[in-house]
C-alpha cells in the first residue's frame, strides 16, 4: 500500500474495508473499490477536476477504441521497465482507460496499480472499470480469497481500532465516506536553450516549453499508425514469472498534494493531466520512470479548423525537469476517421475545446457527420535520476 494519510502523512494500513493511519485517521474504501484522500478543506470546490458531462464524453470515446494505439504505445514503454510485483501511480487517470489497461497487461506479473484524479466521478468509474479487468483477469477472486484469510486473523483488530477511529473522525469533523506507432529516418536538432513557460495542452495539462538538441532515430510500421523515437538510451528489461497476482487502487485526491508515500512507486504515469513534477519526483522510486503523454504538433488540428477561424499547432519541447533525464520520447501518430456525430461531440466534450469555443464554432462541430482527423501524441519517458 502506497497510499498515506493525507492529513498526517503517515502510512495507512488496510482494516476491514478502511483505511487506518497511526494516528487513527479513517478512511473507508466504496464498494466500488476507491476511498477519498481529498479532505474538504483541500478542495477548491465541491466537485472539483472534471465534471460528470466530461468524463462521460471521455468513458464513451475511449471505450470505442480511437486512441488504442496510443494505449498499446504506453503498455509496450512500460513493459521492459516494470519490475516484478512492481508499483505503477496513475496520476490524473480519469475514468481508468489507460489505469485498467495496465492492469490488464501487468497484473498477472504482480504489478500494484494506482489510480488518482481529483474527480470523484472520475474515480469512482475508474474503480469500477478496473474490477471488471479484475474480474477478467481473475485476480478479483484470488484477492477475495485474501481477504477471508485476513479477516480471521485480524478480525479483534478491526474491531477495536475502528471504534476508536469513528469516534475521532466524527470530532475532526472530516468527511471521509468515500463510494473510487513509415519506415523513415529523420533528424532534428534544438538549440538547447530552455525557456520555461506554461504550455496549453489541448488535452488539458499544463507543462513547460524547452528548445534542445534532439535525435529522431527508428521508427516502425504497423498500418497507418506511426511512432517515432526522438532520443533513446540505453536500458535493461527484466523478465518477468507469470502467476503472482498484483491489485488495483484509486483515490479521490490532488496530484499536486499526493497521499502517496515517498520513493514508493516505480512508474509514475500522466496522460493528459496537469503536471505536479516535484511530487511525481518525490514519490518515485531512485531511478524509477516518469511517462508523461502529450499532444503532438498536429493533434486534433482538422476539428481545431472547424472550431475556430485560426487554428494553432502546438509546439514541441523538451522541458528540463530537475532530477531527472530523458531516456527516450516517442511521438505517435495515426489518423482518427469518427463516423458517428457522438463519437465527435464526445471527443470536443473531453478536450479543453468544451471550455473555451464560441458557439459558432461549436455549432460548426455540431452539423459535422463525419470528422477526418490526426490523433498525435508525445511519450516522454523520463528517469529520475539516483
Ligand atoms: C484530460 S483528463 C485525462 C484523464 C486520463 N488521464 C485520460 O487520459 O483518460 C485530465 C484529468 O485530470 C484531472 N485533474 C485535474 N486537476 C487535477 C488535480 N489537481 N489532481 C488530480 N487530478 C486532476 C481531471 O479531473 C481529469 O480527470
Amino acid at each position: 500500500m502506497i497510499f498515506r494519510c493525507p492529513i498526517c502523512g503517515e502510512e495507512f494500513e488496510e482494516i476491514g474495508k478502511s483505511f487506518v493511519c497511526k494516528k487513527n485517521h479513517l478512511f473507508d474504501i466504496s464498494s466500488s473499490g476507491y476511498v477519498n484522500l481529498l479532505p474538504v478543506h483541500k478542495a477548491n470546490s465541491k466537485a472539483p477536476g472534471d465534471s460528470e458531462e466530461m468524463v462521460s464524453a471521455r468513458r464513451n470515446f475511449l471505450s470505442k477504441g480511437y486512441y488504442e494505439p496510443l494505449m498499446r504505445g504506453i503498455i509496450e514503454l512500460i513493459s521492459s521497465r516494470l519490475p516484478r510485483s512492481g508499483i505503477i501511480l496513475d496520476c490524473g487517470c480519469g475514468e481508468g482507460y489507460y489505469t485498467a489497461a495496465m492492469a490488464e497487461a501487468f497484473l498477472e506479473r504482480g504489478a500494484n496499480v494506482y489510480g488518482v484524479d481529483i474527480s470523484k466521478t472520475a474515480v469512482k468509474k475508474a474503480a469500477k472499470r478496473a474490477k471488471l479487468v479484475m474480474e477478467k483477469t481473475g485476480n478479483e477472486t484470488v484477492k477475495q480469497e485474501e481477504n477471508k484469510s485476513d479477516k480471521n486473523k485480524s478480525d479483534k483488530s478491526v474491531e477495536g481500532r475502528i471504534d476508536g477511529k469513528i469516534k475521532e473522525n466524527a470530532e475532526e469533523k472530516i468527511e471521509e465516506r468515500a463510494e473510487g506507432r513509415t519506415e523513415e529516418r529523420i533528424e532534428k536538432k534544438f538549440e538547447g536553450r530552455t525557456e520555461e513557460k506554461n504550455r496549453g495542452n489541448p488535452e488539458g495539462s499544463v507543462g513547460e516549453k524547452t528548445e534542445g538538441e534532439i535525435k529522431v532515430k527508428a521508427e516502425e510500421k504497423h498500418g497507418e499508425e506511426t511512432v517515432e523515437t526522438v532520443g533513446t538510451a540505453d536500458f535493461g528489461s527484466e523478465s518477468f514469472e507469470v502467476g503472482d497476482s498484483g491489485d488495483v487502487f484509486f483515490a479521490v485526491a490532488s496530484v499536486y498534494d499526493l497521499p502517496v508515500n515517498d520513493e514508493s512507486a516505480d512508474v509514475v504515469t500522466d496522460v493528459f493531466s496537469p503536471l505536479a513534477i516535484s511530487e511525481y519526483r518525490r514519490v518515485l522510486k531512485n531511478g524509477g520512470f516518469f511517462l508523461y503523454v502529450v499532444p503532438g504538433e498536429r493533434h486534433l488540428i482538422e476539428m481545431k479548423s472547424t472550431l475556430y477561424d485560426r487554428p494553432y499547432e502546438n509546439e514541441f519541447s523538451m522541458p528540463d525537469y530537475d532530477g531527472f533525464y530523458y531516456e527516450k520520447v516517442e511521438k505517435i501518430s495515426f489518423p482518427l476517421i469518427i463516423e458517428e456525430k457522438e463519437d465527435i461531440m464526445s471527443l470536443f466534450n473531453m478536450t479543453p475545446y468544451f471550455w473555451r469555443t464560441p458557439r459558432e464554432g461549436v455549432e460548426r462541430l455540431k452539423g459535422k457527420s463525419r470528422l477526418e482527423d490526426t490523433a498525435e501524441f508525445y511519450i516522454y519517458l523520463l528517469r529520475k535520476s539516483v
